[in-house]
């Protein structure tokens, strides 16, 4: 069964706060959704596994530590989830990006595929498929599916805000993969929205609303 952590350190529970207010323009939206990635960026990446390397310091010689295995790739799910690969890159930089593009029907809610571009060698890397909202989970659940078509087989998903309904549906559908949410909101209103939620994270991210 995969894990769903929960990652409420006080000061991503803070910005994520003032991420949520009506009044938060687009500007700081997109400031505070990059501050939170990295700092939960820090929780996704904590299980990397380390090396042993030689190097020399100023002073003297010393046996130090870098990140071994397999290399990362970000993958954002059109268009909200771009908002969390800067705060990620700036943790990652040599991260590979592929994009991953489906929007919902506003009538039925399920998600729709409109565009896919990966690294190559996409199977071989661990994947942090970014998305702030899971909802109904349908868009991340056919996310983490043609990522699988692909061949990959390590896959962490990165939200912000989820509610039970959603967790519990990717859980269903991908039970090896670990979701990491900020918060765990209450239910989904009756357009499949998070309440309390944020509102549409991708026209608060790119203020198309
Ligand atoms: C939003 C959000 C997720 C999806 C979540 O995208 O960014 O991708 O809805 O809903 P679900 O869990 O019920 O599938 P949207 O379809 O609004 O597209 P956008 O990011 O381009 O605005
Ligand atoms: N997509 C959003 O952007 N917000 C929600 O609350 C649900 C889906």
């Amino acid at each position: 069964m995969s894990q769903l952590h929960v990652i409420d350190h006080p000061m991503i529970q803070h910005k994520l706060s003032i991420l949520r207010k009506i009044g938060t323009g687009s500007k700081d939206f997109r400031e505070l959704l990059t501050e939170i990635s990295l700092l939960m960026g820090y929780e996704i990446t904590r299980d990397l596994p380390l090396e042993e390397v030689e190097i020399e310091t100023p002073i003297c010689p010393m046996t130090a530590k870098q990140v071994s295995g397999r290399k990362l790739a970000i993958v954002p799910i059109l268009r909200a989830g771009l908002g969390m690969v800067d705060g990620l890159l700036n943790l990652v930089p040599v991260a590979r990006v592929g994009h991953i593009g489906l929007y919902r029907n506003e009538e039925t809610h399920e998600p729709v595929e409109y565009y896919c571009k990966l690294p190559e060698d996409i199977q071989d890397r661990l994947v942090i498929v970014t998305d702030p909202m899971l909802a109904t989970g349908g868009s991340a659940v056919d996310a983490l599916s043609m990522l699988k078509a692909r061949g990959c087989t390590h896959i962490k998903l990165m939200c912000l805000v989820g509610v039970p309904e959603g967790i519990a549906k990717v859980q269903a559908a991908h039970p090896d993969v670990d979701i990491f949410v900020a918060a765990v909101d209450d239910h989904l209103n009756e357009n499949a929205y998070i309440v309390p939620g944020l509102g549409d994270a991708g026209d608060r991210i790119f203020g198309t609303k």
